[in-house]
């Protein structure tokens, strides 16, 4: 199906966002959790729609079901391995069950901003990481980054002592379960589509995550507000099964490739501006933006970057040294 038809399909089916393919076309279905066009992973897999079903017309189709309407995160690694979607973009904290080499991108404060992420990423070690998980029939594809973490309570938030004896909703992830106990906090692993509601309904007193995702879920409406820690990242890998992948003929395989990486180099150069928006939008709607004077910034770092010891056996310390010398 072309981008014209794409457009067109998009508009009359009210909300769907899967285009329906021709015949003879393979199929890729992209599930992901995030809304499609105010978010940079969003925005990064309808990008990649659009140039596939415009350029590869007649060979190949992709159909985006976004916003966990098809799979939630937790699900959607074993829904690649049994061939019911083709691609995936979880976070690098949702692959706990197939790798620990991601633990690096949880440590708190282990990366200054996402440009250091990419630096990194884009390293020897970084590079390997996308084929870390093949014996599981995995492959990694490419990162794609979204942006810093903060975090947000239903009270308000100044020092870490403030979040203790509060419970977190946090990613499935043991190293952000250990930040979180290490300031006191009680982590919650639950999916992103539950997130507001549990928030709402006082399940959970808070949470941690990306101002493109606090506007996206409007986790805002429902917290007294949000702290500006950047403590942490959140960043992708668009993932396919080894199978499927290896299954394509080699053109098919190239070109989907070419057009991958094309829109990765276009959209990480925009994640930072995605999420500025973000909260330009989130302070425009009422939403109650904390900041942290250096001294109390650092109060966090010390309360938080302990847990590094407890993973330097998963990670690698020479890992560690690679980052923060990215940092200096
Ligand atoms: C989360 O679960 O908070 C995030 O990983 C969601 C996402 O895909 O950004």
């Amino acid at each position: 199906m072309t981008a014209a038809a794409t457009a067109l399909a998009l508009t009359v089916s009210a909300g769907a966002v899967a285009a329906a393919c021709d015949d003879g076309e393979i199929v890729i279905k992209f599930s992901h959790v995030t809304n499609t066009d105010k978010h940079p992973k969003g925005i990064a897999a309808s990008l990649f729609q659009q140039r596939v079903n415009d350029e590869m017309n007649g060979k190949a189709c992709v159909e985006v079901f976004p916003n966990s309407t098809l799979y939630n995160d937790d699900q959607v690694l074993e829904a690649l391995l049994q061939g019911d979607v083709q691609m995936a973009a979880p976070s690098l904290s949702k692959f706990e069950q197939f790798t620990k080499v991601f633990r690096i991108f949880d440590l708190p404060f282990m990366f200054k901003n996402i440009a250091a992420v990419d630096a990194f990423q884009k390293s020897e070690s970084g590079e390997a990481m996308k084929a870390s998980m093949t014996r599981r029939g995995l492959l990694g594809l490419e990162f794609w980054h979204n942006g810093m973490k903060q975090m947000s309570a239903n009270k308000p938030l100044n020092l870490p002592t403030d979040a203790a004896g509060l419970k977190f909703r946090v990613q499935p992830s043991d190293v952000i379960k250990a930040q979180m106990e290490a300031i006191g906090v009680s982590p919650q692993p639950m999916a992103f589509s539950e997130v507001y509601g549990a928030l709402q309904t006082g399940v959970v007193d808070g949470q941690e995550n990306t101002w493109s995702n606090i506007w996206g879920q409007k986790f805002f409406e429902v917290q007294d507000g949000i702290t500006e820690t950047n403590h942490g990242i959140i960043d992708y890998m668009v993932v396919t099964s080894t199978d499927w992948w290896d299954s394509l003929d080699a053109d098919v395989r190239d070109q989907l490739a070419t057009i991958l990486e094309e829109v990765t180099v276009a959209r990480n150069a925009e994640s930072s501006s995605v999420n500025d928006a973000a909260k330009a939008s989130i302070i425009e709607a009422g939403g109650e933006v904390r900041t942290l004077d250096a001294d109390t910034r650092q109060i966090w770092v010390d309360a938080m970057k302990p847990v590094w010891s407890q993973f330097v056996d998963d990670v690698g310390q020479d890992n560690i040294d690679a980052a923060q010398a990215i940092n200096a």
